[in-house]
């Protein structure tokens, strides 16, 4: 089953309304020439507002970085998930490793912000992925397992998300997994979730990897057969690298289409 890409740019802590609106107005018109990719920016609350609106009726979807998964209510500083598609969001990243690691969240939290981002109608992009250490001792499996199998619990027949396999050490590194080794642990995901989901899920779920994925390295990338996109920190913070990135994406299709 072809499986539509997505390239997903996350800004990160980034970018000022003023840098937002003019990234966007350049990006838009772009964007629009690759058809068969689906691409989305995430970016802080604080552009949301104005990417959104801008965003709206074009090829690029607006995306928060995160919420929390209560509705409304005494939680100073929190941003829930009905207050996203408000501001013109329809995606959200959720359980990015920043979020994991720096600001301690836990694969329960990561599983509920899913369930609720769903029920509120935002498809997540659910973050995945091991660290060096767990990497070198040869737990990147138990760890990526147990990701992935939390969020897969909650989730009822029809629902899906995107995952991103981010290896905790390529992110910001420069030192990209090889694609070698994102196929390997990609295809694994996707093996898991054909065992604990079924044919039509595992077919359908995309994939992404992310983690220093620049236009040097994309095209390689994307030829990876499981491998559905990527989400891309720092070289989505220049229109010109994240419009090499979607077309990256673009000639993926085309030349499996061959
Ligand atoms: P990077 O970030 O592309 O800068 O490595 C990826 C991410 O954190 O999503």
């Amino acid at each position: 089953m072809a499986r539509r890409p997505m390239m997903a740019a996350n800004w990160k802590m980034n970018k000022t309304v003023r840098e937002a609106e003019e990234y966007t107005a350049a990006l838009l018109p772009r964007a629009a020439d690759a058809e068969e990719v689906d691409v989305a920016v995430c970016v802080p609350f604080t552009c949301l507002h104005e990417v959104g609106r801008m965003a709206e009726n074009s090829a690029v979807t607006a995306g928060a970085q995160n919420f929390y998964y209560e509705d409304s209510g005494a939680f100073t500083g929190e941003v829930s998930a009905p207050m996203l598609p408000d501001v013109g969001a329809g995606t959200v990243i959720v359980g990015h490793s920043e979020r994991r690691e720096v600001i301690v969240e836990t694969d329960e939290m990561v599983s509920r912000k899913t369930k609720r981002a769903l029920e509120a109608d935002i498809l997540p992009i659910v973050c995945v992925g091991e660290t060096k250490g767990e990497r070198d001792a040869g737990g990147m499996w138990e760890k990526v397992s147990g990701q992935v199998r939390q969020v897969v619990e909650v989730l009822d027949d029809g629902e899906s998300v995107v995952f991103a396999y981010e290896p905790i050490w390529a992110i910001g590194t420069g030192d990209t997994a090889t694609p070698e080794d994102a196929q390997d642990a990609i295809g694994r995901i996707r093996d898991l979730l054909r065992e604990t989901k079924g044919d039509d899920f595992a077919d359908s779920v995309r994939i992404l990897y992310g983690g220093s994925v620049k236009p040097e390295n994309a095209a390689e990338i994307m030829a990876q057969k499981d491998i559905d996109g990527a989400l891309v920190g720092g070289a989505s913070l220049e229109v010109e690298s994240f419009v090499e990135l979607i077309g990256a994406a673009q000639n993926a299709t085309t030349q499996t289409e061959q």
